[in-house]
């Protein structure tokens, strides 16, 4: 069935330039099969490799080698069947909100009326929570908002894939849980296959059916699939309370903890810091 591989990563691999001009492969073997509906997150440290995998898969990157198929088509290059949100919005200043978001919908569907345009654009400002807004310019907007028309503005393509990168990663805590309720709300009415990228474990258990966890880079790889076995709509409060919730954590934060270990390389951990040795002539642990 299409739907059970309705997005295939398969021996996926990036490399980049180095410094010297070698060739260092940053991903390596990166394999993932997402379901159709499903809510995907990946986890893991920063700099592994999260992104790097995203903008391949929303073709905005090239593959190095592997492949990754959407719907039953090979990707090759950026299209409208993938839609992405990244930490920071990049709207166009001298737009509002709504001609913002209307600008990606008379791209992607050149053939509807004003009338249906109008009619996407408002119900997709409206779901973000923005119906009172969209005629604002993003100067009028706080950061949190201007994120709600990004997130917007992705959802009116009606993508197959929604690709979120670090979404709420700029805003305060707050705000970020605000939003985490938005997009919940949004995948649980719409089943949008997605991926989200977090590096907050709790955000990664809230939103997702499966948490797939990468190891350090370099040559970073898909260490853990855990699947998060709440029903849907979530609340927030309930699943909080459950021991579940404190499991599915602890097992991230174990992955975390010993990729952090392995990159020290079992030894002596060493400092990034330039902090002074103390007396004793051995640097001070890190809190
Ligand atoms: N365009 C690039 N050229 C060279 N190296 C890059 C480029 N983009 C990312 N990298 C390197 O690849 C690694 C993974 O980056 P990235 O995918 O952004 O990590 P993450 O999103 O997990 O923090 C990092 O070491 C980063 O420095
Ligand atoms: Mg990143």
């Amino acid at each position: 069935m299409i739907d059970d591989r309705y997005v295939e990563i398969s021996n996926l691999v990036k490399a980049y330039p180095n410094p010297f001009g070698e060739a260092v492969k940053v991903v390596d073997g990166f394999n993932l099969t997402i379901k159709k509906g499903e809510v995907i997150g990946v986890i893991g440290h920063s700099g592994c490799g999260k992104s790097t995998v995203l903008t391949m898969v929303a073709g905005l990157n090239e593959i190095s080698d592997g492949g990754i198929v959407v719907a039953g088509k090979e990707i090759d290059g950026p299209g409208p069947d993938r839609a992405v949100v990244f930490q920071a919005p990049c709207l166009l200043p001298w737009m509002t909100a709504y001609q913002n978001v209307m600008m990606g919908v008379k791209q992607v569907y050149p053939h509807a009326s004003k009338q249906q345009r109008r009619v996407i654009v408002e119900y997709s400002l409206s779901v973000v929570g923005l119906a009172d807004a969209m005629h604002k310019y993003p100067r009028e907007l706080s950061g949190g908002m201007q994120q709600r028309v990004g997130i917007a503005r992705a959802i009116a393509l009606k993508p197959k894939v929604l690709l979120l990168d670090e979404p709420f990663g700029r805003l305060d805590s707050l705000t970020r849980m605000e939003l985490q309720d938005v997009i919940l709300g949004i995948l649980d009415r719409e089943k949008i296959t997605t991926m989200i990228i977090t590096h907050d474990p709790d955000e990664a258990i809230f939103m997702c059916d499966r948490i797939c966890m990468m190891t350090n880079g370099p040559r970073a790889k898909v260490g853990q699939v855990m699947t998060v076995d709440f029903e849907r709509p979530r609340s927030r409060e309930e699943i909080m309370e459950t021991d579940q919730f404190y499991a599915y954590r602890q097992r991230l934060l174990q992955f975390l903890d010993d990729c952090e270990a392995e990159k020290h390389g079992g030894g002596p951990i060493r400092f990034d810091t330039e902090e002074a040795p103390t007396e004793s002539g051995v640097a001070p642990a890190a809190s």
